[in-house]
C-alpha cells in the first residue's frame, strides 16, 4: 500500500480536488477524500480544522487543502497547532515549501489561474526532500510561536 495523503475542500475547489487526488492515486498514493463534492455552500474553517486533526491523528504523509483561493482554507489549517500550510504560487515555491519550509499541507485555489500546473506544483513538493539545518532552526520557531 502506497503512502497516505489527506485531501479536502470546499465548494470552491472541487474540480481541482478531483484532478489532485487522481493524479495522486496515479502515483501510488492512498488518498483519503474528506472534501466536498457537491457545490452546496460549507464553512472553509470546519474543512481545514477535520483535515488536520484526521492528519494530526494519523499516519499520513501530507495534506492538500483547497478552497477558492487557497487563502482561506491555508490560514485557518496554520491554525491547528502542529500544522505548517504552504500556499504556493508556483512550482519554485511548491519546491521551497519543502525544502525549506517542511510544510506538512499545502493549499491550492479551485478560482486561481496558476501559471504553472497545480499537478507539477504537487510533483514539486512530493519529489523535494527538507534540507534541514538553518531551515530546521527557523521551522523550530515558527512551530514555538503556537506554543
Ligand atoms: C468561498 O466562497 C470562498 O470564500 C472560499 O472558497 C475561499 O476562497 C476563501 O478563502
Amino acid at each position: 500500500m502506497g503512502q497516505r495523503v489527506i485531501i479536502a475542500n470546499d465548494h470552491g475547489a472541487i474540480e481541482l480536488k478531483q484532478q489532485i487526488a487522481t493524479h495522486l492515486e496515479s502515483k501510488g498514493f492512498e488518498v483519503e477524500n474528506i472534501g466536498v463534492d457537491t457545490t452546496d455552500s460549507v464553512d472553509y474553517p470546519d474543512i481545514a480544522e477535520k483535515a488536520c486533526k484526521i492528519f494530526l491523528a494519523g499516519d499520513y504523509a501530507f495534506g492538500i487543502v483547497c478552497c477558492g483561493t487557497g487563502i482561506g482554507i491555508s490560514i485557518a489549517a496554520n491554525k491547528v497547532d502542529g500544522i505548517r500550510c504552504a500556499l504556493p504560487q508556483n512550482i519554485f515555491a511548491a519546491t521551497m515549501a519543502k525544502e525549506h519550509n517542511n510544510a506538512n499541507f499545502i493549499a491550492f485555489g479551485g478560482r486561481i489561474e496558476y501559471g504553472d500546473d497545480v499537478l507539477k506544483m504537487v510533483d514539486a513538493f512530493i519529489d523535494t526532500e527538507f534540507e534541514g539545518g538553518r531551515h530546521a532552526d527557523r521551522v523550530n520557531k515558527i512551530m514555538g510561536l503556537q506554543d
